[in-house]
């Protein structure tokens, strides 16, 4: 059993004496001793080497002391292993040389078998496991099949992903053929990663803001649904989707354990839209990290009375920055775990 259970508690709406704590994206961003691996190894070289995966979604949780650790890797890894070439170039981002445009492109995407394209995925969540000796909750991702969508049809990012958006409203039918493929794999990826040890999962929707409120039910929360009601019964899920405030009490009614929230959306009205059914996590503006310590201890303390210290998990509304300063990050975690009832 889990040492330290604050996150499970918290998913499952029991009472705590405070709430967990933990950063999205704090693995492999802000830390020094990310940038030294950095220095040697490319990115996929890490994602793909199990102990170097490990070994990054440990720094957080030696330095920081979150309640809650989340495997280094990206959701990228998803269209690679539907055969989907995907590089990371610096200072660009991800770039997908042969993006997906037509019926025939994706005609062509197959739907990978797991074990074999994403092993070292696996490996990597049984060498943390060991590693983490059961204090913490590890937990396993994947994109929503809408922002991984958006990637592969964009082929880089992009502030408005138009032509991903265009393939969307031009031709309906092949865009939901790759909707669903990504889907059925993403489907298949997460009850493999809690077969290898995933406590909790969560799904990162970042660019399901940019859809209409109609266009979200269509194109993104239809799918992230069937990946809710495949998976729940494996381990408790928590949607985080940007934007997508319009969408909270549709998405409180379903499986999920647990919805993150931005910092567009107050935690009056979150708690308003989801009525008690399900937990909260967020808000922090990952922007205000830069603020002086003693102006983030307050802010977070006033963050928790917002949201009431129960069935919340405390975490930024977007993943931390790369250049905030670690002891501002420490200053974050280190204020909610000062928090008294
Ligand atoms: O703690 C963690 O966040 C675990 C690992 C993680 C990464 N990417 C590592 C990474 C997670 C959960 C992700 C999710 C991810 N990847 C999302 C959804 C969450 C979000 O922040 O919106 C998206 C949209 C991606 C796609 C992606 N991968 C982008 C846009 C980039 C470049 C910019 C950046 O730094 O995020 C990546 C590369 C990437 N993924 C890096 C890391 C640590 C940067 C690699 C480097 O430059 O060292």
């Amino acid at each position: 059993m889990l040492k330290n259970n604050l996150f499970l508690k918290a998913l499952e709406g029991k009472s705590v004496e405070r709430p967990p704590v933990w950063m999205m994206r704090q693995a492999g961003r802000t830390l020094p001793e990310y940038r030294k691996l950095r220095e040697k190894y490319d990115f996929f070289t890490r994602c793909q080497t199990p102990e170097l995966a490990a070994e990054i979604t440990m720094q957080p949780i030696r330095r920081l002391k979150p309640d809650a650790a989340i495997l280094f890797s990206d959701i990228l890894v998803i269209p690679q292993a539907m055969g989907v070439e995907v590089e990371l170039q610096e200072n660009i981002g991800p770039v997908l040389p042969s993006p997906m445009r037509s019926k025939k492109d994706i005609q062509q995407i197959i739907i990978p078998d797991i074990r074999e394209r994403l092993g070292y995925v696996l490996e990597a969540i049984k060498i943390t496991k060991e590693l983490l000796e059961n204090e913490i909750p590890l937990i396993g991702f994947a994109g929503s099949p809408w922002t991984v969508f958006c990637y592969m049809v964009e082929g880089k990012g992009s502030k408005t992903f138009s032509k991903a958006k265009a393939l969307c409203f031009s031709e309906p039918e092949v865009a939901h053929q790759l909707l669903q493929k990504i889907t059925d794999t993403t489907i298949a990826y997460l009850k493999e990663k809690v077969k290898a040890g995933a406590d909790v999962l969560q799904i990162f929707d970042s660019w399901g803001g940019l859809l209409s409120p109609a266009d979200y039910q269509e194109f993104s929360w239809k799918y992230i649904h069937q990946i809710v009601e495949a998976v729940a019964e494996w381990a408790p899920v928590i949607v985080y989707g940007k934007g997508t405030w319009f969408a909270l009490e549709k998405m409180s009614k379903s499986k999920v354990s647990g919805l993150g929230i931005d910092w567009t959306c107050t935690p009056e009205l979150a708690r308003k839209l989801t009525g008690g059914r399900v937990a909260l996590q967020g808000n922090f503006d990952p922007s205000q990290l830069f603020a002086p310590l003693a102006d983030i201890k307050r802010k977070v303390h006033k963050m928790i009375e917002e949201f009431g210290p129960d069935n919340y998990i405390v975490n930024l509304g977007h993943g931390i920055l790369p250049n905030v300063p670690v002891d501002h990050a420490q200053a974050f975690v280190d204020a909610v775990k000062s928090y008294k009832k």
